[in-house]
């Protein structure tokens, strides 16, 4: 009798002692959602596949830019990957595991209960500063990345949009349309229409010395953003000149208006920060800032749209180079 009582005393004990513990435990797991993570000692090891976590969100994606084939596999035999024994994932449930731990800068920042002190916790943004409030969270993320990651050369680890890196198989390139049969001059697709780099306002000018069709809601010609391709497919036939103007003046901020047009027949014409001698393949693009005005620009284009020869030569050196996505680019870097 006496050793049961006792028994059930003990066990209340037991269960009181076991409820605070749950209480407690779920009082940390909601609180823990705040910036006060506890830290964890651990020890990278050397000798195995590095993981790299997708922690928040980019743009609402869970996956980033990768592909569900990306994803989750060891990234080896990649054409631009240095190392290849490391896998990308946004499995948040490998916390523990992971040597790195991305966060995207534009994205609220929501940190992991548990900071592991092997784990590096890099930041990531492809956005210029300015715009559209994309840094609003940056004092969130301060004093707690230890890489950055981004489009500037100077970045812990420098991420271009898209690159072009020297092809190993060479030859001709055989040119697929002619320049005769291009109609008009210069196409500008274009979705933003008051900027900080006031492309709007050279285009302006331009316009005055040579046919300038615009593309989008800031001008009169349509071409759906969802037929990327074939809205490409069409202008490649139909224009000798794609303004590839980016929306601010930054250092090394060269996006996708120059690499998409590159995919085809078309001369871009660039207007931004970055260092096309270095950045864009030799001979590929035409730059307006090596021009006084607008108007020496258009009588430029004018004169080279004329001239097959030298008009095509911008498109030789499409057989000596090879594209890299921003994904491939990343994973292992
Ligand atoms: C990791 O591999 C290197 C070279 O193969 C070896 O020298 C080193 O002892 C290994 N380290 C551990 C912790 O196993
Ligand atoms: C990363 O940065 C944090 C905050 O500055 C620091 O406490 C931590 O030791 C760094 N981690 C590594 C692996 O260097
Ligand atoms: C651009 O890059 C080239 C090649 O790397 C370099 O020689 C040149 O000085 C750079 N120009 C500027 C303005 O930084």
């Amino acid at each position: 009798m006496t050793s049961t009582r006792l028994w059930r005393r003990q066990n209340y004990k037991y269960v009181l002692v076991v409820s605070l513990f749950v209480f407690l435990l779920l009082i940390s797991k909601y609180f823990g959602e705040y910036p006060t993570s506890s830290v964890v000692c651990t020890k990278a090891s050397e000798n195995r596949t590095k993981v790299i976590l997708l922690w928040t969100t980019w743009f609402d994606k869970k996956s980033w830019f990768f592909s569900k084939s990306e994803l989750g596999r060891s990234l080896s035999g990649k054409k631009s990957c240095p190392i290849t024994d490391c896998v990308v994932t946004d499995d948040q449930s490998r916390l523990r595991e992971a040597d790195v731990v991305l966060f995207h800068y534009k994205d609220p920042p929501y940190w992991p209960t548990t900071r592991y002190t092997h784990q590096y916790y890099g930041h990531f943004v492809q956005e210029p500063p300015g715009d559209r409030g994309w840094f609003s969270f940056i004092e969130k993320y301060e004093g707690r990345m230890n890489i950055t990651i981004n489009f500037r050369h100077d970045a812990d680890i420098f991420v271009p949009y898209s690159v072009l890196v020297p092809a190993k198989k060479r030859g001709e390139y055989k040119q697929r349309i002619a320049l005769a049969s291009k109609r008009k001059s210069v196409v500008w697709p274009v979705s933003h229409c008051g900027t900080s780099s006031q492309r709007e306002v050279y285009v302006e000018e331009l316009s005055k010395h040579i046919d300038v069709d615009i593309y989008g809601k800031c001008g009169t010609h349509r071409c759906p953003r969802t037929r990327t391709h074939s809205c490409l497919e069409y202008w490649e036939n139909t224009y000798k000149f794609y303004l590839a103007f980016e929306n601010n003046i930054c250092d090394d901020y060269i996006t996708e208006k120059l690499f998409q047009p590159l995919e085809y027949e078309l001369v871009p014409v660039v207007l931004g920060g970055g260092n096309y001698s270095r950045d864009a393949p030799t001979h590929s693009v035409i730059n307006a800032r090596d021009f006084n005005s607008p108007k020496d620009l258009a009588n430029f284009l004018l004169e080279l749209g004329e001239d097959d020869e030298r008009y095509n030569g911008y498109f030789r050196w499409k057989t000596s180079y090879e594209s890299v996505s921003m994904s491939e680019w990343l994973s292992c870097r």
